[in-house]
């Protein structure tokens, strides 16, 4: 069963960055689903990562579905933001996300890990570009970390979570 310190862990990002298909891979492989779709609205899991249970709000990233995020902001007690590295046109609508975010009273200041996911594609942008086009050098009142990441392999993801249970424990 479940043990350990529980921690709310709110997923966000643009549409099609693949969130849904990162918290997948964090699911042993007999639970993994074999193909995602859009996330409607949000979904929640309960996930064990060594000594924490995470409680993971996947959010819909979907324009009509994102105001919905703020609803989980208060609980939130660390936040994932994955950003599709190969999707620049939409780079300046991510940061406006974010940016909306983080300026958000019911948001802690709680640790914020990015995923530069889809890494594997080769188009991709390197994080030091993300984390300059999105801004993060400017982020001063809380921890936050970018990790590239393959949420079809799987690539990062371990590296990133640990990163954050770091914080958390
Ligand atoms: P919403 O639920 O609509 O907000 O989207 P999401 O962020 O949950 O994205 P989702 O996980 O549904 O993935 C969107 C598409 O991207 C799917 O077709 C995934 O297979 C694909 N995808 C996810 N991660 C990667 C990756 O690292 N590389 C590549 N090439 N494709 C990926
Ligand atoms: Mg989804």
């Amino acid at each position: 069963g479940l043990t350990g310190r529980k921690v709310n862990v709110l997923v966000v990002g643009l549409d099609n960055s693949g969130k849904t298909t990162i918290i997948e891979r964090l699911k042993p492989k007999p639970k993994q689903a074999a193909e995602v779709a859009p996330t409607v609205g949000f979904t929640v899991d309960e996930l064990q990562k060594g000594a924490l249970t995470f409680t993971v709000f996947d959010m819909s990233g979907a324009g009509r579905y994102r105001t919905l995020w703020e609803q989980y902001y208060r609980e939130a007690d660390a936040v994932i933001f994955v950003v599709d590295s190969a999707d620049k046109l939409r780079m300046v609508v991510a940061r406006d996300e974010m940016e909306h975010m983080l300026r958000h009273p019911n948001l802690r200041q709680v640790p914020v890990l990015y995923f530069a996911n889809k890494k594997d594609i080769p188009v991709a942008m390197p994080p030091v570009e993300i984390a300059q086009a999105l801004g993060l050098d400017d982020i001063k009142d809380r921890p936050w970390q970018i990790v590239p990441s393959n949420g079809l392999s799987g690539e990062g993801v371990d590296k990133g979570i640990d990163w954050l249970a770091e914080r958390l424990g």
